[in-house]
């Protein structure tokens, strides 16, 4: 917000004190007025009054004298008198007449007051006689005059002092309100401008003094707590990396464990069939070490010779099913173990390498009372990445072995693959095992979340299920789960992986 010189606050401050100040003084001036004039009119009144009683004893004896001429005279003298508008004298005497001097035609005016005083005569015996009434009339405006110049005085005095008190306000309002708050205001925007605390100078013990001081305190616990901040930020950001590598180390040993289950599986299948061509080899070498004999010693009877061909025979095929189920065994971890290390794009048959996928995980659930079923059309081509699909399906069905069939005497795990459209596959993997709780469900694909820490767990393995859908893939997957009602794993991939691998994941 820009400043604005009527945005100021000695400016609003004065628009609101000056009305008031104003008014005051004109009601102070209007009573004054009022008071003064009352008091000029009242001294006037008085001294009227005063002159009225002089003229009365002034005419007393030439009224008495019946002396017309000098009652006239002296009511002419009299007139001399500014502040007198009109003389009457009334007489008692039926020979004198009423006297008038100055203006008596219009007498009317409220302005015009009159004054009388009475004509008394005392006579030798001390005698008091009413000889008549003198009437003086005064017009009080007159008054206003007098006051005026004073009035006008004491405007001015106001005036000046209205003005006064604006500058000396104004001035007061800078040196103790505005300048401290401006060199505030300065001190915050050199802060936004250019990133330094500087603390304000101010002395003074006033609210806006502490106001300052506790600013000022307040600007070194900040620069303090930024410094603190700056460094917890930097700790926090190696802890973030090194949590970042431990993660990815992680990851790759989830990944290296799975394999390394598989490759445990596959020996142990492996194993049967060497075994069998192992013990058929030494029948083999057995019973042809006994023929060398026979021929030797020239005792090898026909049904010798042919039991022996027949036994070769035998031997041969048996050794022909046994390695050639090895073979098969290799091959198909073979591919597996590549695909799954490499992270290869290529095109290949979504049933195919699905069930080549389930052939090396077979031997974890041969000998138990669980099952998998595979229900995937043929011809389905993708091209996209075997190693991470692979991947996902090994991290379910392991899920499902240490969580799902925990306690369990029985399992089936389905896994279900079909065309959504002709972009689209979907892939469902589901049990009927021990389910997830809601809570569960809901941090099931976060990094590190297992309910098995210290027991095999290490809560990357659905983080990874995620991060290779949603990247790699560039599928989507949502889970859903009841407890005891078994888990279903829900994908979505698009039949062209994207080109271009997202790095980002579930983090
Ligand atoms: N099929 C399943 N049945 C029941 N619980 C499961 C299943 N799959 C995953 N979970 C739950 O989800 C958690 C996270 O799984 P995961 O990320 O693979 O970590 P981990 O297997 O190392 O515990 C497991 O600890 C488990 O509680
Ligand atoms: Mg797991």
């Amino acid at each position: 917000m820009r400043y604005k010189p009527n945005n100021s606050i000695s400016y609003r401050f004065l628009l609101k004190i000056l009305p008031a100040f104003f008014l005051v003084s004109l009601i102070f001036l209007a009573a004054l007025s009022y008071f003064e004039l009352n008091k000029a009119k009242k001294a006037h009144n008085q001294l009227v009054q005063e002159k009225t009683d002089n003229l009365a004893r002034l005419l007393t004896e030439p009224v008495w004298q019946l002396s017309t001429k000098l009652s006239s005279n002296i009511l002419k003298a009299t007139m001399d008198d500014s502040d007198i508008t009109c003389i009457k004298l009334e007489q008692d005497s039926d020979i004198t007449p009423l006297i008038i001097e100055g203006e008596c035609e219009d007498l009317s005016s409220e302005e015009i007051i009159n004054f009388t005083s009475p004509i008394i005569y005392l006579d030798l015996r001390n005698t008091s006689r009413h000889l008549g009434t003198v009437h003086l009339y005064s017009e009080s405006t007159t008054q206003w005059s007098s006051i005026t110049k004073q009035l006008k005085a004491l405007a001015a005095l106001s005036l000046t002092l209205f003005f006064t008190l604006i500058i000396i306000t104004s001035a007061a309002f800078r040196s103790t309100i505005i300048t401290p708050l401006s060199r505030v205001s300065e001190s915050l925007k050199s802060y936004r401008q250019t990133g330094q605390r500087k603390p304000v100078n101010w002395d003074s013990t006033d609210e806006l003094g502490q106001l300052i001081n506790n600013y000022n305190r307040n600007l070194i616990e900040q620069t303090k707590t930024e410094a603190a901040l700056k460094e917890s930020h930097l700790k926090t950001e190696n802890a973030l990396l090194s949590l970042k590598e431990a993660q990815t180390n992680l990851i790759q040993s989830e990944k290296m464990a799975s394999l390394g289950s598989l490759v445990a599986g596959i020996a142990h299948e492996i194993n049967t069939p060497l075994g069998n061509s192992l013990t058929v080899a030494t029948t083999v070498s057995d019973i042809t070490r006994n023929i060398s004999k026979d021929i030797e010693s020239g005792t090898l009877t026909k049904s010798a010779l042919n039991n022996f061909i027949e036994s070769i025979n035998e031997a041969s095929t048996i050794l022909e099913r046994n390695l050639g189920t090895a073979a098969t065994q290799i091959r198909n971890f073979k591919n597996v173990a590549v695909d799954q290390t490499s992270e290869k794009r290529r095109k290949f048959d979504v049933k195919q390498v699905i069930e080549e996928i389930i052939y090396t995980l077979n031997p974890q659930i041969k000998h138990t009372p669980f099952e998998v079923k595979v229900s995937v059309p043929p011809n389905i081509s993708l091209d996209s990445y075997p190693g991470p699909l692979g991947q996902i399906i090994t991290n379910c069905f392991n899920n499902t072995l240490l969580h799902g069939f925990e306690g369990k005497s029985s399992g089936l795990i389905r896994i279900k693959a079909d065309l959504v459209n002709e972009k689209y596959l979907s892939l469902v993997i589901s049990d009927n095992g021990n389910g997830m709780s809601p809570t569960e469900c809901e941090k099931a694909f976060d990094p590190f979340f297992t309910t098995k820490l210290g027991c095999g767990g290490s809560g990357l393995g659905l983080n990874l299920v995620y991060n290779l859908t949603t990247t790699i893939l560039g599928g989507t997957v949502e889970i859903k789960s009841t407890i005891d009602m078994g888990v279903t794993l829900n994908f979505k991939f698009p039949i062209s992986a994207p080109s271009a691998q997202k790095t980002q994941g579930h983090i």
